[in-house]
């Protein structure tokens, strides 16, 4: 089991990511001292033996040392994920605080905010109105998106859900350069307070296979949270395609650090979520392990901000695969405070849908005829703006139109 833990993590590795993984500077202490500070199973193995070349001599008796001060100073965890073995599965649970997070730079992501409300337009939520909702705290719902066919359905059934529920701020990070400004009509029309950002994948992880997606867009959710030096509320990451029961909202909402509850519809077992004993999370079932220590989807935990606020390096790295379990490293998290949520983790409030995805539509019309005798111009435009179809003079089939189910040449119609 040893060394699964670490190597799993590597391969993946690249150079991009040590970014965000490194140690911080003070850390880093120039290699081949006795007094080296123990390397962390998230630093890049290389660095563990990276002097060897350049000071044979000391290597032998700083190995040697260097072992025994592993033994003596690290956690159960880290002596695990280095491969040295000899810690039983209870120390790992007694890993230092902070051991994690000490390991993440802070984040500085660039912000473009496209547009923003902070009001509340809605009268009434679940039949109450506003005002009796004012105590509660705000539950900031953090959705990324990007550009597709099924963009704006999404949102839109996403929205009609969030619409009932009271004291959110909706988060929504697109990634793309530009605004769209059709989203910031509809993200505006549903009333709820949001923030509209755009938060494209930086180019040189465009073209990794598997692509970091998704993680550009919470990185600046997360830094907006920090610009807004919001220490009170719950943070929770909520995909446009996933479906969510409103009894999800009232249950995250008394997080006081970190909450967990299954997630339906994952991978080979159909549910992904925490394993419970007695009200405690204990372990946890997920079809694909890999080495990460808190294998949990992105829909499957909320966050305090109070407490998040104690981890100034709280970071998701660009690391496909490892979002959840690398972010909860960098807030620090403990077993042991984990609250089960949903009933004791025996209920599913998330569901992990997805929208089978089909290429754009395409209309083939004279572009004569999309003026304003006929709703199509206005119509096609629309689709367009929202990424769902778009026109063509001369590829494919002409458009079928029909009247009394005869076809009819579009001419015939719209002359
Ligand atoms: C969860 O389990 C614990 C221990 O069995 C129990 O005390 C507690 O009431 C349960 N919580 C819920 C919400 O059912």
């Amino acid at each position: 089991m040893s060394s699964a833990h670490y190597q799993a993590l590597e391969p993946q590795t690249s150079d991009e990511d040590n970014e965000d993984i490194e140690r911080r500077p003070h850390q880093k202490r120039p290699r081949c001292t006795a007094a080296a500070a123990p390397p962390h199973p998230m630093v890049r193995k290389g660095s563990v033996g990276g002097g060897r070349r350049r000071c044979v001599l000391p290597l032998v008796g700083g190995t040697l040392f260097f072992i025994a001060f592993c033994y003596l100073t690290l956690s159960g965890d880290t002596r695990i994920a280095l491969g040295l073995g000899g810690a039983s599965e209870d120390s790992e649970e007694a890993s230092h605080q902070g051991l994690d997070s000490m390991n993440f730079r802070p984040l500085n992501e660039s912000l473009h905010v496209c547009s923003e409300n902070f009001e509340d337009h809605r009268k009434f939520m679940q039949d109450k109105p506003r005002s009796d909702y004012e105590q509660l705290p705000v539950i900031y719902f953090v959705t990324p998106t990007y550009p597709r066919r099924e963009q704006i359905p999404e949102l839109t059934r996403l929205a009609h859900t969030l619409l009932h529920v009271p004291r959110l701020h909706w988060l929504v990070a697109d990634d793309q350069e530009k605004c769209n400004g059709y989203m910031d009509t509809l993200l505006n029309r549903f009333g709820i307070p949001y923030t509209h950002m755009v938060s494209p994948m930086p180019s040189k992880f465009r073209n990794e296979k598997p692509a970091p997606r998704g993680v550009a867009n919470r990185r600046a959710a997360l830094q907006w949270l920090r610009q807004h030096n919001l220490t009170n509320g719950i943070l929770y990451f909520g995909d446009d395609d996933n479906t969510y029961d409103l009894r999800l909202f009232t249950e995250i909402r008394k997080t006081q650090r970190v909450s967990m509850f299954p997630v339906g519809l994952i991978a080979d077992y159909g549910v992904s979520g925490p394993v419970v004993r007695k009200g405690k999370v204990v372990a946890f079932l997920d079809s694909w392990v890999a080495g990460r220590r808190w294998p949990v989807d992105m829909a499957g935990f909320a966050v305090s901000l109070e407490y998040m606020a104690q981890y100034p390096y709280v970071n998701m790295p660009y690391k496909p695969g490892y979002e959840e379990d690398l972010f909860l490293r960098s807030i620090g998290l403990k077993m042991d405070q984990i609250e089960p949520r949903g009933n004791n983790c025996t209920e599913i409030l998330v569901w992990h849908t997805q929208t089978k995805s089909k290429k754009l539509g395409m209309v083939r019309l004279e572009s004569k005829y999309l003026d304003d005798r006929s709703n199509l111009g206005a119509l096609l435009l629309n689709l367009k703006l929202m990424g769902v179809a778009g026109t063509t003079e001369n590829e494919g089939r002409n458009a079928l139109i029909s009247k009394n189910g005869r076809e009819k040449s579009h001419s015939a119609i719209l002359s």
